[in-house]
């Protein structure tokens, strides 16, 4: 039952920031709207995942901080519905806004869903059909559980026709991340800037092929040694044709240190990072020859930048980065990836289009439609 009052909107977890910054500022400018309410499960929590990008992102302070931490899936995922319980209990809102696929999202639907609050679920209907990972048993979940679905891109809508979600609750209105994107470019802190701060040679930043910057942190290409060993011998030979930027996440940095792979990284043109604030990673990525991923929102992000980029994981839930964008799947094959980036340095490399409704305005029409489905609260009720 929708109740009367605020709008709870949730992040945990980096990526959900991205999304969650331009609709907080749009759910509270929306005439009509109840009052906003931010909860951060506290999922990530380090200074350079975290609080940077809150500033960055100009996201306002948590109203409240569960301050969940690590722990395994289980662990998260109890951890983050024990303690949102009586954030639900104290607040009664109107509804639960989650965005994106993290342990955070499937963790707050659950139990707003178990207190008959309607959740709206922002990105919704993604599907990699990839049950190993994570984040897919976190979408699929989420989307069975939530009341309103607004998705990114039009694919989407089929697979969740397939899961027999009915199509009055599904509504298409583009892609959050990029009202992010586009709202940074301005600000974004150049590469050179960047390579100065780090104490990288200047000259990296000019390039006669460019520079190549990765990012790498699902589970399945840096917990296994044999897998992140492969794939720092791929970036050593990558680093042979341009200089390799790798802000290195801190999973990633555990698995590198773990598995002894420090001393390779140094020997080759590979200069790892911290992670980096969200303004220095739209620099870095607008101005590379090339980006080598496995996050979902960097092909996202690429694609509106019309940056080429490998995606080095064996499929994707964001289809339409490859078949209108510039992604191509890799997977972690190293003469498919050489093949690749060989053709980035002779030809310029993929290119693609911006797709429909990546505009930097789907905040605004997420925030119009809730708008009208809050004022007349039986539409809600009537989609459970
Ligand atoms: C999570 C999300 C993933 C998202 C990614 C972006 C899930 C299932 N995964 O993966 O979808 O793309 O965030 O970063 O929700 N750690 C820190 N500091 C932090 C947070 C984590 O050091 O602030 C370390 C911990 O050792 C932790 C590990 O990173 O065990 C993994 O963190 P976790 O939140 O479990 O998953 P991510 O790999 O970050």
């Amino acid at each position: 039952m929708a109740g009367a009052g605020p709008v709870i909107c949730v992040v945990g977890a980096r990526p959900n920031y991205m999304k969650m910054a331009p609709l907080l500022r749009a759910i509270k400018s929306q005439p009509g709207m109840p009052s906003a309410v931010l909860v951060h499960t506290g999922q990530h929590y380090d200074f350079d995942l975290n609080d940077r990008l809150f500033v960055d992102l100009e996201l306002p302070a948590p109203d409240v901080n569960l301050e969940v931490g690590s722990g395994t899936h289980a662990a998260q995922t109890a951890e983050v519905m024990k303690r949102f319980e009586p954030v639900i209990d104290q607040y009664q809102p109107s509804c639960v806004v989650v965005v994106g696929d993290v342990n955070s999202t499937l963790a707050c639907s659950l139990v707003a869903s178990k207190k008959s609050v309607p959740i709206v679920h922002v990105e919704a209907g993604l599907r990699s059909f990839d049950r190993s990972m994570p984040e897919e048993i976190n979408r699929v979940l989420t989307d069975q559980l939530s009341t309103w679905l607004y998705t990114t891109e039009r694919s989407a809508s089929d697979n969740l026709a397939r899961e027999g979600i009915s199509e009055e609750r599904v509504h298409f209105v583009g892609n959050l991340m990029i009202d992010s994107l586009l709202s940074a470019l301005p600000k974004a802190v150049s590469a050179a800037e960047l390579f100065h701060r780090m104490g990288l040679d200047p000259e990296w930043a000019s390039a006669p092929a460019g520079y190549a910057a990765v990012t790498l942190h699902r589970p399945a290409n840096v917990d296994d040694e044999q897998t992140l060993s492969n794939i720092v011998a791929t970036l050593a030979e990558v680093a042979q044709r341009m200089p390799v930027i790798w802000p290195v996440h801190p999973r990633t940095r555990a698995s590198i240190e773990k598995f002894g792979l420090d001393g390779s990284l140094q020997r080759h043109r590979i200069a790892c990072l911290p992670a980096q604030g969200y303004l220095e990673m739209v620099g870095l990525m607008r101005s590379a020859a090339v980006v080598l991923t496995d996050s979902g929102g960097v092909q996202e992000e690429t694609t509106a930048l019309g940056v080429p980029c490998l995606t080095m994981r064996a499929n994707t839930e964001r289809p339409i980065t490859v078949d209108e964008g510039t992604n191509t799947l890799v997977g972690t094959c190293r003469s498919r990836i050489l093949q690749v980036v060989d053709d980035v340095i002779r030809n310029g490399g993929k290119r693609g289009r911006v797709p429909e409704c990546w505009d930097g305005k789907t905040a605004p029409r997420i925030a119009h439609h809730m708008a009208h489905w809050l004022s007349c609260p039986a539409s809600a009720n009537a989609q459970q």
